[in-house]
């Protein structure tokens, strides 16, 4: 068991991992339970998948504590990240009386997370809600740090806000029926913490990264903590993402941002296999700007490929050229008038964000890299 602090003053959380924790929730999150009771159900937010595989385990548990559970269910996927299904919950949290104090628990992975974030973000101008992730991205990433948002047609994630969860109870047992793909593409989001922060850990992973695919308990567990330990010590010092501290988990997202765009955020491209394709292309950039090493950026694309993700722009079949990509992040929302800051490697296990990116040049680097 794991219990990492997020040290921000005046919401301040913790995140407990351990195994088979969704069986036992309800002890972990007791103070967030005051209130509910047979009469007053706990507002618990799926998706089909989520409600089909857990909801039956979690209204017995609630059972054994005198509590029920309401469910509000979505679909899976990002369309469940729109103004509709938005206002849906909203007015469903309304109807059931909820009140400020109130916490709503979040079962799923990062959709359901920023949807439900989101609605408790601006319901009543601000409710409480418990993250209870299920798919590896979401346990080591989403789930942590607050960053809340829905998607519009002018992108992803466009609109939010920033508010923070009240507890985040990880169970990585439940990673067990997690489909390959998925787990493939959120061990793109461990690798990132690897690759920015951590040269140790990205030595263990290059190592130990088959046990955590495989869902060795161990190695999972020891993946998930030191990836969140080190997300709530970026969050702790940088929530907003003001400090270029925060900007550091953005490793891999520009390029991502782009290759998801030009695939049209379809299941063509997840968005950790994107990041993991992103992570090889900001780690051969920083090679031909002489910043690492070409070996070491070989050895970050080994390491992506030896977990089965995306490593070589040339897996995607894309036709557009270098210049499309570009035009895809300049619709990025951390561009600033004409700039875009791209974070880049000084070595595996230190990144950086650089600020005198110029944006023909990595259209040429991206015409190279679609070339093979
Ligand atoms: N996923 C990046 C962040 O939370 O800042």
């Amino acid at each position: 068991m794991a219990v990492i602090p997020v040290a921000l003053a005046g919401r301040a959380y913790d995140v407990v991992i351990e195994e088979g924790l969704l069986g036992r929730f309800a002890e972990a999150a007791a103070p967030f339970l005051k209130g509910y009771g047979a009469a007053r159900p706990v507002p618990f937010v799926a998706d089909t998948n989520t409600h089909r595989l857990f909801a039956s385990g979690i209204d017995a548990h609630l059972a054994e504590h005198g509590l029920a559970a309401d469910w509000f269910v979505v679909e899976p996927g990002e369309d469940a990240k729109t103004w509709g299904v938005l206002e849906k919950l909203c007015d469903w949290l309304l109807a059931s009386g909820v009140t400020r104090k109130d916490h709503v628990f979040a079962l799923g992975g990062g959709v359901v997370g920023d949807l439900v974030g989101f609605a408790c973000a601006i319901t009543k101008r601000g409710c409480g809600f418990v993250q209870l992730p299920t798919t590896l991205l979401a346990q080591v990433d989403s789930s942590v740090g607050g960053k809340t948002a829905i998607n519009t047609r002018a992108g992803k994630n466009l609109i939010g806000a920033f508010h923070q969860p009240s507890l985040v109870l990880i169970d990585p047992m439940v990673l067990g029926t997690l489909p390959e793909r998925e787990m493939r593409a959120g061990y793109a989001e461990v690798l990132k913490y690897g690759l920015l922060g951590d040269a140790v850990f990205f030595s263990w992973l290059e190592t130990n990264g088959n046990k955590v695919l495989r869902r060795d308990p161990a190695a999972l567990e020891h993946a998930i903590a030191t990836s969140i330990a080190m997300k709530a010590r970026i969050v702790a010092e940088d929530e907003r993402e003001t400090e270029d501290r925060r900007a550091l988990l953005n490793l891999g997202h520009t390029f991502g941002h782009a290759l998801e765009a030009e695939t049209g955020f379809s299941d063509r491209l997840l968005h950790g296999e994107a990041v993991a394709l992103g992570m090889v292309l900001a780690a051969k950039y920083s090679a031909r700007r002489g910043e690492i090493s070409a070996a070491d950026a070989a050895l970050a694309t080994e390491a992506i490929a030896a977990a089965g993700l995306p490593a070589r722009l040339t897996d995607l079949d894309l036709t557009c050229d270098g210049a499309a990509l570009v035009d895809h992040m300049r619709h990025d929302k951390k561009a600033e008038g004409t700039t875009l800051p791209f974070l880049l490697l000084r070595a595996l296990g230190e990144a950086y964000v650089a600020r005198d990116v110029n944006l023909p040049d990595i259209a040429a680097f991206l015409d190279g890299e679609l070339a093979g």
